[in-house]
């Protein structure tokens, strides 16, 4: 198959995407978070593509992306004030919602939970083909499971070329993490992924939120989790992850010291110079954390290389967005740190 990537910007694009997710097939889609790989949410001949295409464990249930919050009422029952509260903060853009699921919603897309995921992405193109196709949109990111997340359509192309017909190209994802989920069947709602909505952003709206032990913990295998997707090895490049805490000047000298031939260093830009010689790569700048969330994946795909030693990654720390990069290079490192203020 040809693989074919259209402008977002040309006219007939939303058009012919919309015509292949009404046939059953697959669309890569840009949102403003991550590319999605998108299929008709209502059909379970459609949503089993997905999986194959990803190679997507069938237990790991699928976000339903719609062209407005009114849509939601289609897929979910007993929707709680909350939900509406956040839509009209937040909608469209990077927020996840877990409500009841109505049955209108195949279990291949809700993976069998009696809850769905929806969302309603900021990026104009992914709506209009949703609004034409006249169906909302079941789309994971479109890596290949359990690697880097693909925020251009190059990444897309590059896991997919031959497989998918259609990669709709809306330039660099603006926000480079993926969607935060909140899981509105508790009480608190309990956040199950970090994302572009900043936590203090969820509690101006909600009041106490509760963050699942899946956020800030690696996760058992076989353990019962409220987000499956957030217990398999994630965002993870082929070689090894340690995240280096501390100041700059200390990291960079603890780093030195472990440093072998064929490692690589993970590193703000601002501090490039003081890797000379260890071959680093800058995901963004530290000043502007926005830039490194929307570097981070680009980054661990160029890193994604068998090759490499150990990848020593520096990782910003505390709330907004920052918490989000946090959680990613957490996963991609299986929780392992070291502390450059005490360790050499
Ligand atoms: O930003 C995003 O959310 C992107 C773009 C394409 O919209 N999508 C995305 O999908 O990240 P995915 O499939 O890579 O991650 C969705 C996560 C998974 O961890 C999955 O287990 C969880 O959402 N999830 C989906 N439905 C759920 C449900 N009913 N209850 C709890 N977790 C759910
Ligand atoms: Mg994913």
């Amino acid at each position: 198959m040809d693989t074919q990537i259209l402008s977002a910007t040309a006219h007939e694009t939303a058009r012919i995407a919309a015509d292949i997710i009404q046939n059953g097939g697959l669309v890569a889609i840009p949102t403003e978070t991550v590319y999605g790989l998108g299929a008709n949410g209502l059909d379970p001949e459609a949503v089993v593509k997905i999986f194959e295409a990803k190679g997507r464990p069938q237990d790991n249930p699928l976000i339903l992306h719609v062209a407005d919050a009114s849509q939601i009422t289609d897929f979910c029952h007993s929707i709680p004030d909350s939900a509406w509260r956040l839509a009209e903060a937040f909608w469209p853009g990077p927020l996840t919602m877990v409500l009841p699921a109505r049955d209108t919603v195949p279990k291949r897309t809700t993976a069998g939970l009696p809850t769905v995921a929806v969302r309603c992405p900021d990026c104009a193109v992914t709506r209009d083909i949703i609004r034409l196709a006249g169906v909302p949109l079941a789309a994971p990111s479109a890596n290949i499971s359990g690697k880097p997340s693909t925020t251009t359509a190059q990444h897309v192309y590059h896991d997919h070329k031959g497989n998918i017909p259609l990669i709709v190209d809306g330039g660099a994802c603006r926000v480079g993490v993926e969607s935060t989920i909140i899981d509105l069947t508790e009480n608190p709602p309990r956040l199950l992924r970090p994302g572009g909505i900043t936590p203090e952003q969820l509690t101006e709206v909600l009041g106490a939120v509760t963050v699942d032990k899946a956020v800030t913990a690696q996760i058992a295998g076989d353990a019962v989790v409220k987000a499956p997707g957030m217990k398999y090895k994630h965002y993870a490049p082929a070689c090894s992850v340690v995240i280096v805490d501390g100041s700059s000047e200390k990291a960079a000298a603890c780093i030195r010291s472990r440093f072998t031939p064929g490692d690589r260093v993970l590193c703000f830009a601002e501090e490039l110079p003081l890797y000379e010689g260890c071959n680093p790569l800058a995901y963004g700048s530290e000043a502007a954390p926005d830039t490194l969330s929307a570097g981070l994946f680009a980054a661990l795909r160029e890193l994604d290389d068998p090759s490499i030693g150990t990848l020593y990654a520096r990782c910003p720390i505390g709330g907004g967005i920052s918490y989000a990069i946090r959680n990613r290079l957490e996963k991609a490192a299986a929780f392992q740190h070291i502390n450059a203020e005490v360790e050499a």
